[in-house]
Formats: C-alpha cells, structure tokens, sequence
C-alpha cells in the first residue's frame, strides 16, 4: 500500500485558529494551555459548559453500559426516560417525539411530518432564515447564498417570505412585524394557495442570519394565519431552545403554541442528538416506515440529555440564561454607544448580536472581521453571522457568571477599539 497521509478539505474553515486540546465550563484550553472565554458553545451546543460533570459522569456511566441500541430494532431506557422527560417541558399537547442526530435532519423529518400530515406540498419560510445543510434544509434556507449556490436543483415548494428584520428594514419591531405579516398574506395570495401549503417554518430568532429575535406580534401572526388555513407552524428551535433565549424555549416569548417543535445542539450538551415533537394527531398521520434512522436516539446521547435536562433544573439555568443575557447586552450596548460602526445590539437571552455598519448604511464586513480576530487575540472565542458576515454573536454556555460576562464585555470592547483605531 503505497504511503498516505490524508489531510482535512480545504473547504472546512476554522473562525479562530484555536486547536482546542480541553474544555472545562465556560473555557476551552490550547494545546499550549492558554486559556479562553468560549462564547461560541460550540454554535449554542454546549449549554451545561465544556465537560459538565454532572453529564461526563452520565454518559460515562452509558458508555460502560450500552452504546448503541438501535431503536428500530431494539428499544432502550435512556430513550424512554428521555421521552417522558422532555414531556415536562414542551408545551401542552407536543407530546409525541422522534430522535435523530443532527439540526439538518430533524428539519428534514419535520418536513417529511408536514407534508404526510396535511397531504400538500410547499413550505413557507422566512429570508435570513438557516436550516441546515442537507438538501431540503438547504432548500428551506436563506441565511446565505453560500448554502445554495452551485447545488441546484433545489427542492420545489419552498417560497420565501421577508422576515421582520426591524434594524435592516428601517423600521420598529412593531411596524416590522406588521410588514413581514402583510407580505406574508400576499405570498399566500400570490405564490402559495393556502391549501397547497404543508408549513410555515420559522426561527424565534434569526440565527445564522444575523441573531434578530423575531417580534411577539409577528409569531402570534404567524399562529393566526396557520390556524386559519389548516397550515402547520413549525418552532426551528434547533439554537433557540433548551433556555438559550432566557426562556425554555424561544416560541414562549410570543406565548404562542407551535404544531412541530424542533430540538437539537443544547440538547446534549455536545452529544449528537436532535428530535421532533408534535401532537399524537399530527405524528400518526406520518407513513408508516417514514421515521428511522441507523443512529437516532443514541443511548449515550440521551443519558447526556438526561443529565443536561437535570443540571438545567437543579442549577437555574433558564433563569441564569436572562440575567445573564441582560447583562450581557447592556455591557455590549455600552461599547456601541463609544462606536459608530457596531450600528445595533440585539439578541434575547445568551443570543446576542452586534451588527457593525458603515457610515453609508451599507454592512461592515471588514470591522466585524477585525473586531472578531482581534477578540480571539486576547482570549475570547466568538463567532460571526449574518449574510454578509458583518454581526459578531456571542452564545455562551448558560452557565456563564456574573464575572465572565463582564470580563468578555472588558475583551469584546478592547477588541472593537483596536478594529476600529
Ligand atoms: C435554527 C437551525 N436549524 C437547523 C440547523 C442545522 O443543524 P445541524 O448543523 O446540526 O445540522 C441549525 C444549525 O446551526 C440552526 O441554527
């Protein structure tokens, strides 16, 4: 066998240049252990923090135990225990759950639900909107034309609606909402036959498009219209659960009731695992044979669910998550305030975005760039969104202190001088 040594795709890149060698809480350690603030949680995944003992002991004791028991042919206990469990915190009547591994295929099964469910076709969705990768996720998504482009033909059925992006359209939250809800009525009437339409998919908040939480009024718009024309409303709630946004989940800003409900990253605190909820009425309308998958529902995932579940409860994290959050933007508000070029802060709980814009109005690609290299320079991880990468977010695990929001407060306005000098 001649002599190989293979290397990653060079399409993979990395936003900092860390070689992350171990993590513990809200910090991850190079190989030469320095120290960073990691308020990337793995994009919004590990949200007990790096290595929670409480769920290495958990999935360490699984590991000993059973691996894989692969749920169509066997069934497990962390999987039931799972099940019942998240019937505790989804809203009244979701109560039927089917596991997977990954965002991009929960999204995938929620539209295959859809579809079987109500026996029409097109889903509607929202720009800026990001569902993942795979080829009907892709379809559905609008973050960025990088997800799409040079792919196609993409899946028919999807029409894209605008979303109430109140900072980029010029307008209130109110007067947003009010807009993306009229367009919406229009693409009904237009493109999209009320009675042709499976879905309507939305983020609570926007997050590969730039972290924009979308208005109360605008997902209680978004109930109405579904209720009135027999249209599932689908909660992408793939970053925004599990008490990211200061609540359980980001749909109970708007105290609105979704049909499907989709979970994954802060999930299992790092372990793969993703799932579907909806009411036994929508579930069993699914053909027979449509809901599988070789690894969905891995018994170490979900003792690691389990334990992420518990430490969530025992330790306050949902509370944590919006005090936390608060201060978090309140600090990140007082750097804009000394610079013109961050032209918004927005975000709810520890989903928190920083829009830079030049003077014209136009984005601001090259300051947030700097802005964002410059963090991990002095030690604190962040990531960017937005279509034209021009929104540094901030996502850390919700175990964060009162001390370390300030200190990547301290580092993020250090950062945004030395970008902006
Ligand atoms: C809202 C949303 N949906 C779906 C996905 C896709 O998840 P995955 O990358 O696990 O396939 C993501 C990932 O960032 C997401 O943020």
């Amino acid at each position: 066998m001649a002599e190989q040594s293979a290397a990653l795709s060079p399409l993979l890149k990395q936003a900092t240049p860390v070689l992350a060698a171990r993590g513990e809480g809200v910090y991850i350690y190079d190989e030469d252990d320095r120290r960073y603030l990691d308020f990337t949680a793995g994009i919004g995944v590990t949200s007990t923090g790096h290595c929670h003992p409480r769920v290495v002991e958990a999935a360490q004791r699984q590991v000993a135990t059973l691996v894989h028991g692969q749920y169509t042919t066997v069934m497990h206990r962390p999987l039931l225990q799972l099940t019942e469990r998240l019937g505790s915190v989804l809203p009244e009547g979701i109560d039927r759950l089917f596991y997977v591994n990954s965002g991009s295929e929960a999204v995938e099964a929620a539209l295959r639900l859809a579809r079987q469910a109500t026996g029409r076709q097109n889903a509607i969705v929202f720009q800026g909107g990001f569902h993942g990768r795979t080829m009907a996720a892709a379809s559905l998504t609008t973050s960025g034309t990088k997800i799409r482009a040079g792919i196609g033909p993409l899946m028919p059925g999807v029409v894209v609606s605008p979303f109430p992006y109140a900072y980029r359209l010029g307008m209130s939250e109110d007067e947003a909402a009010a807009f993306a809800l009229r367009e919406l009525d229009y693409q009904l009437a237009t493109v999209s036959y009320p009675q042709d339409t499976a879905a309507i998919f939305v983020e609570p908040v926007l997050g590969e498009g730039g972290y924009v939480p979308a208005p109360p009024a605008f997902l209680r718009g978004l109930r109405e219209r579904a209720d009135k024309h027999g249209i599932l409303l689908v909660a992408d709630e793939v970053q925004t659960g599990f008490g990211r946004t200061g609540r359980f989940w980001g749909h109970d800003h708007a105290a609105i009731r979704p049909d499907i409900v989709i979970t994954a990253k802060g999930l299992a605190s790092g372990f793969p695992l993703s799932a579907i909820a909806a009411p036994n009425s929508i579930m069993e309308k699914a053909w027979p044979g449509s809901q599988g998958g070789t690894y969905g529902g891995n018994a170490v995932s979900c003792a690691a669910a389990l334990a992420t579940m518990d430490v969530i409860e025992d330790e306050g994290l949902v509370a944590n998550a919006e005090r936390m959050g608060e201060r978090l933007k309140n600090g990140l508000a007082r750097v804009a305030a000394d610079h013109p070029e961050i032209g918004d802060v927005r975000g709810l709980g520890l989903m928190v975005g920083n829009e830079f814009t030049a003077s014209d109005g136009s984005p601001d690609t090259e300051t947030a760039t700097r802005a964002h290299k410059a963090a991990a320079e002095k030690g604190l991880l962040l990531l960017t969104c937005g279509p034209h990468g021009n929104v540094v977010r901030m996502i850390p695990p919700l175990i964060v202190t009162a001390d370390q929001v300030d200190e990547a407060v301290s580092l993020w306005s250090q950062a945004v001088k030395e970008a902006t000098a």
